[in-house]
């Protein structure tokens, strides 16, 4: 069977020996006669399953013992709810606290919407004037900020931070969905991290959070259960029905992930990968990369077609995604909120598909 290059954002593509394992254990895991679709969480064999895969997220991604690892549902956004609520929100008719967040674009934007229903999120610095196309420089936190959130890797943007802001005692809060286990980070750096499984973990249907002990006995009495992370950390993510069968996915994701040899050399071929696209486009002369080189990401690189009539490129741009969808490069349109085009290439994506992609660009330039 011929299998696509899949440049989605998210959900996005997975390796091949994951999926095939997967299916090879599908009807009847590990000989106990059934499915993980099938299995009650409260089961030995399920807590083996989870425990594996939060370990393995341990000792991948660098987690200290004094963090907690969840596994939630509701995706990232609901985090942009949670975090406010547990971090920062009051009682009823108090006056609410404040919180920085660092104004990236779009999923930084839709972030600080939610906040603010419970907590004045102050936005001191933002690219907004220049299209998002560069990491701001980030201004130090004030000492009753009740945290300090950035969005590590802004998907949609195609924007990366290479430096974390000095934030002193107030905790550094990261959405780190599109780079999460793409590159090192120290945990210790952060309060709390998060991210949705469907890009670098596995399927749609669980988010990963990690949060410092003593960083999350703050939810107010109105906060609902399920919103709560002490009731996710008090339980072990067993306050309710995991999401069973992604917590199993992500454990495959991971065991193939260490098997390659861990972050570091996921790290490795994801800059070789990135610079291999990024030259290409910088000396195309045809195409063009809207961010600023040094705050460029590696996992979701965008990129336009330079032509000065906008009805035109948009054609142009439109007759890519198209010829290239038929070429087997799937996905390759921007966002619908940004435009342009844009190749996710998470850790799934290997250098194969990039080489595949930079040739077929080369193709369509030559033919226009
Ligand atoms: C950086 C980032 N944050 C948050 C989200 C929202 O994730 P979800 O759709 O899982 O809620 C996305 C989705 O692509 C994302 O890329």
């Amino acid at each position: 069977m011929e299998r696509i290059y899949n440049f989605s954002a998210g959900p996005s593509m997975m390796p091949l020996a994951v999926l095939q394992r997967a299916a090879s254990e599908m009807v009847n895991f590990n000989g106990c006669g059934q499915s993980v679709m099938e299995m009650s969480h409260r089961t030995d064999e399920f807590s083996r399953i989870i425990n594996k895969t939060e370990s393995l997220l341990r000792k991948l991604m660098g987690v200290p013992q004094n963090y907690h690892v969840l596994f939630l549902q509701g995706g990232a956004w609901t985090q942009f709810a949670m975090v406010p609520i547990n971090l920062a929100a009051v009682e009823r008719d108090s006056p609410f606290k404040k919180a920085v967040y660092i104004d990236t674009g779009i999923w930084a934007d839709k972030a600080i919407s939610e906040a603010s229903k419970y907590v004045v999120a102050r936005t001191p610095a933002s690219s907004k004037g220049e299209k998002y196309t560069y990491i701001p420089c980030p201004p130090p936190a004030e000492p009753d900020d009740a945290y300090y959130y950035i969005c590590l890797n802004n998907t949609i943007m195609g924007t990366r931070w290479t430096e974390l802001p000095a934030t002193g005692g107030v905790p550094l809060v990261a959405d780190v969905s599109s780079c999460i286990l793409s590159e090192p980070i120290d945990v210790n750096r952060f309060g709390l991290v998060f991210a949705g499984a469907q890009k670098n973990l596995g399927p749609a249907g669980c988010t990963i959070v990690v949060i410092k002990d003593g960083l999350c006995e703050g939810a107010p009495s109105w906060a609902p259960a399920m919103l709560n992370y002490s009731a996710h950390i008090n339980e072990k993510s067993l306050f309710n029905t995991p999401p069973c069968y992604c917590i199993y996915m992500i454990g495959l994701m991971l065991e193939w992930l260490d098997e390659m040899g861990g972050v570091e050399a996921a790290y490795k071929i994801n800059q070789e990968k990135a610079a291999l696209l990024y030259n290409y486009i910088d000396e195309s002369g045809f195409y063009r990369a809207p961010v600023r080189p040094k705050d460029r990401s590696l996992m979701n690189v965008r990129f336009s077609i330079q032509e000065e009539d906008a009805e035109k490129q948009k054609l142009l741009e439109k007759r890519f995604t198209k010829q290239a969808q038929a070429a087997g490069l799937a996905n390759l349109a921007g966002h619908r909120l940004a435009g342009g085009l844009r190749a996710s290439i998470y850790n799934a994506m290997p250098i194969e598909g990039v080489r595949a992609l930079i040739e077929f660009m080369n193709h369509f330039k030559k033919d226009v």
